[in-house]
């Protein structure tokens, strides 16, 4: 799904179609190519990313379950830090970017009275058929509406957020007094192999474990504990990895030319081939949770 013309994106298909026949993703990549400008993007072309992410997260509901192998560690070494159910029980809670319910699942036997939210309607759906006593509902993390609750969660989310600060403040207006939230996300460094590679530009603005303490102050949060951990993810090969991220939407929309993809497979597998063990290329994430009180 790169923005591109029609007919570029029909050739640029039946290209890969002809030249790699078992492929099952486009022209979408997370990092995309060094032809891609390092200016930072304007608003309105932020609005627009964020539009077609959605849509990207949206598509790929289907597949999402499967392939999501990195958010489900994630997910689950986040529910390590989870209040222990009969603390939480009597509590109100929701979980903001919650897909198809891949983090839900440690949450709904825990709260009688659990909200989950996510933008794209077909993860809304999925997570409805999956864990049927939550209350589901389409809205947007970022402009959250409603009561206020006793805890805020999200898993594999924050990442994405381009104004922290503000979106931060706005969920404490959500949180009831003595409230608390718990997050697990990607911190800088993720994904460097794509970026030595791909250049400098990435549609997320890594942050440091310290810089998202900072946001979360800034925004009027105590932070009770956060803590980073680094996850090391083998795939099959460099496309398999392409594949993971257009499987799981979490792609960019940005223009890169077949030669250029291919480039980056191919560069990808020579340089980060895994050392031991069977043909597998890696890829290093930061892992990051946080916990923080209403004051
Ligand atoms: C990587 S998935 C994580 C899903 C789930 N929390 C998990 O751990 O697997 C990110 C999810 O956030 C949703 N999302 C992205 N931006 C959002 C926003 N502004 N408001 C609500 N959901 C959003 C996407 O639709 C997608 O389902």
């Amino acid at each position: 799904m790169i923005v591109v013309g029609p007919p570029f994106v029909v050739r640029a298909t039946l290209l890969l179609a002809i030249i790699h026949p078992p492929m099952p993703y486009q022209l979408s990549l997370p990092f995309p190519s060094r032809d891609v400008p390092t200016t930072s993007p304007g608003p309105n072309r932020c609005d627009h990313q964020h539009r077609l992410l959605n849509l990207a997260f949206n598509k790929r509901a289907g597949s999402y379950a499967r392939a999501a192998v990195v958010q489900r560690r994630l997910a689950a070494w986040l529910a390590e830090w989870l209040e222990p159910a009969a603390r939480v029980d009597d509590r109100s809670a929701v979980e903001v970017g919650a897909g198809d319910g891949l983090f839900t699942k440690y949450l709904a036997p825990r709260f009688r009275q659990l909200s989950a939210i996510d933008v794209s309607p077909c993860m809304v759906d999925k997570g409805r058929l999956r864990l049927p006593r939550v209350a589901w509902r389409v809205g947007d993390a970022w402009q959250l509406d409603g009561e206020p609750v006793d805890r805020l969660y999200s898993a594999s989310l924050l990442h994405w957020c381009d104004a922290p600060v503000s979106v931060l403040r706005h969920w404490r207006r959500l949180t009831k007094p003595g409230g608390r939230m718990l997050h697990g996300f990607y911190v800088a460094p993720t994904l460097a192999e794509w970026h030595s590679i791909a250049g400098a530009y990435s549609p997320v603005n890594w942050r440091s474990p310290s810089q998202w303490e900072a946001c979360f102050r800034e925004a009027g949060w105590r932070v009770l504990r956060g803590e980073a951990k680094r996850h090391v993810q083998q795939f099959a090969s460099a496309r398999e990895l392409v594949r993971f991220f257009h499987l799981t939407g979490a792609i960019t929309p940005l223009q890169m030319p077949i030669a250029n993809l291919r480039r980056l497979i191919g560069d990808y597998q020579r340089k980060f081939a895994s050392p031991i063990g069977a043909p597998a290329v890696t890829s290093t994430w930061t892992f990051f949770r946080i916990e923080a009180a209403s004051r």
